[in-house]
């Protein structure tokens, strides 16, 4: 059954979590850009939130609230715990590994990974992305990401506010109000309530724009029948989502050459690369039905189109479309919970609502990240092979981290590119960054980069 919000469930939560000094609360800034074909590029001030969940809950003095789940002696109910227990400030880079210069933003596993969000300027809000009809750009340097460990960075239909409320003083300054297609129980505030007994979820459609390490990497929408962050109790937490999503990844795809931290692969993971991803529709508006989501990237200032489908029985293509998420349900045995959702249009119509910018650093060194990196299912069966981890690869690694930069969200195919002798990079140049084949953007100066 669905949690029903009523005034007077509100009056009986009228107090959530308050705001900690421990820590003063700074968060680390991170430009951005927003481009139009027109106008070119504009850099945009933001900044980073770590998630709620990452913090310190403590009381007043100093006791923590939640050593490992609730103390119910602190926390005997919501409302108490919500009136006792404050969200501190974080530590960004000492205790969460979590630092940016310029436009980067680097993760540090550290103790732990971290998972942060992206607020505009007034440091107030998430960015509300609407990425219909646009296309959605970073560069990424995952040569220290190995196995079983995930450098994510996605959207989430998070409430852009964070749900600030009577009963949630912190609000996205805090990075309360996450969810996501597992429709997580683990979340400390859900929508201004304590979840002492875990027992809401907090769901809401997810797009994966890359789930990676060196070896393996993941396109996945995942579309869910709820709009904004919806909060569920029990099993009515069952079958809002699609947790597994349609993903596209080139090993499982077939091709296990194209994504690898070797100079032979057609994408090097041991170096910096940008991932570009588009959200094509039906009317090339952004008010169309999202009919295809396409992925290229650009290393060595080259343009390289997506790795295309080689298993048997699929179709060769190599974006997602609502075809290749039907076939791959036939083809391949993959859950039919994509098509049950809504599917690619589902996944749309969030998008065209907006999404709030998710970036973490987490691993599975239990289990393996076989879904991502490994054998997922049986060896002599197609498509179970996500990628080239074994449990003998599987080791901890404090130092594991992930770098995203240069992020860029604009109409579609603003970037290919410049001419011969075109300039293509500097600082202060706010121009296409690609050059036309069989060109190179080739460093002159700090100001000054140009297609030869
Ligand atoms: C729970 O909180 C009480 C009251 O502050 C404290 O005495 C007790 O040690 C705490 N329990 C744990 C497991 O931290
Ligand atoms: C930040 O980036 C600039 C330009 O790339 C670089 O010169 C500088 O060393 C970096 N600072 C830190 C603290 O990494
Ligand atoms: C992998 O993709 C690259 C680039 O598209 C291509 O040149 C290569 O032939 C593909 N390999 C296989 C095994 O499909
Ligand atoms: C969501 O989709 C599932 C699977 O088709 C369905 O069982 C469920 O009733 C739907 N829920 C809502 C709220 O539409």
């Amino acid at each position: 059954m669905a949690f029903i919000l009523t005034s007077s469930l509100l009056a009986s939560f009228a107090a959530a979590q308050q705001i900690g000094t421990f820590t003063p609360e700074v968060h680390p800034p991170i430009t951005y850009q927003t481009c139009t074909s027109f106008a070119g590029c504009t850099t945009q001030k933001g900044s980073v939130t770590l998630d709620a969940n990452y913090r310190w809950l403590h009381t007043a003095d100093g006791t923590t609230c939640n050593p490992s789940g609730f103390n119910r002696t602190i926390c005997p109910d919501a409302q108490t715990c919500g009136e006792t227990c404050a969200l501190d400030g974080a530590d960004y880079a000492g205790t969460y590994g979590v630092t940016t210069n310029g436009s980067a933003l680097n993760l540090v596993f550290g103790n732990g990974g971290a998972r942060v969000y992206l607020l505009d300027s007034t440091g107030e809000n998430y960015v509300n992305f609407k990425v219909m009809n646009q296309e959605f750009t970073f560069d990424v340097d995952v040569s220290n990401v190995p196995c079983a460990y995930n450098g994510a960075f996605y959207f989430s239909e998070m409430p852009p506010d964070g749900g600030i409320s009577e009963t949630n003083k912190a609000g996205a300054a805090y990075g309360t109000a996450y969810c996501d297609s597992q429709c997580p129980t683990g979340i400390n505030f859900v929508n201004g309530m304590t979840n002492v007994d875990g027992s809401l979820g907090s769901c809401c459609n997810e797009m994966d724009l890359w789930e990676a390490n060196s070896v393996s990497t993941q396109l996945t929408p995942h579309p869910c029948n709820v709009t904004g962050e919806f909060v569920c109790t029990g099993s009515g937490c069952t079958n809002l989502c699609d947790p597994s999503g349609c993903e596209f990844n080139p090993f499982r795809m077939g091709n296990e050459s194209f994504y690898a931290p070797s100079s032979s692969a057609t994408v090097d993971t041991t170096k910096v690369f940008t991932a570009v991803t588009q959200f094509i529709t039906d009317n090339n508006r952004a008010d169309g039905t999202l009919t295809s989501i396409r992925r290229f990237y650009v290393q060595n200032g080259k343009v390289i189109p997506n790795s295309v489908v080689e298993l048997a029985g699929l179709p060769k293509v190599n974006d997602i479309t609502a075809d290749y998420c039907t076939d791959k349900m036939n083809v391949l045995g993959d859950s039919t919970a994509f098509n049950q959702h809504g599917g690619l249009a589902q996944m749309g119509k969030s998008l065209a609502r907006g999404a709030v910018l998710v970036v973490s650093l987490w691993d599975d060194l239990g289990g393996g990240m076989t879904w991502l990196d490994g054998l997922a299912g049986d060896a002599s069966q197609p498509g179970t092979l996500r990628g080239p981890c074994t449990s003998a690869d599987i080791a901890s690694d404090p130092t594991t981290s992930v770098t995203f930069s240069n992020i860029r969200v604009g109409d579609i195919n603003r970037s290919p590119s410049q001419p011969h002798f075109g300039q293509c990079g500097g600082q202060f140049y706010e121009g296409p960054n690609l050059c036309a084949e069989p060109f190179s953007c080739v460093y002159s100066n700090p100001f000054y980069s140009q297609c030869l």
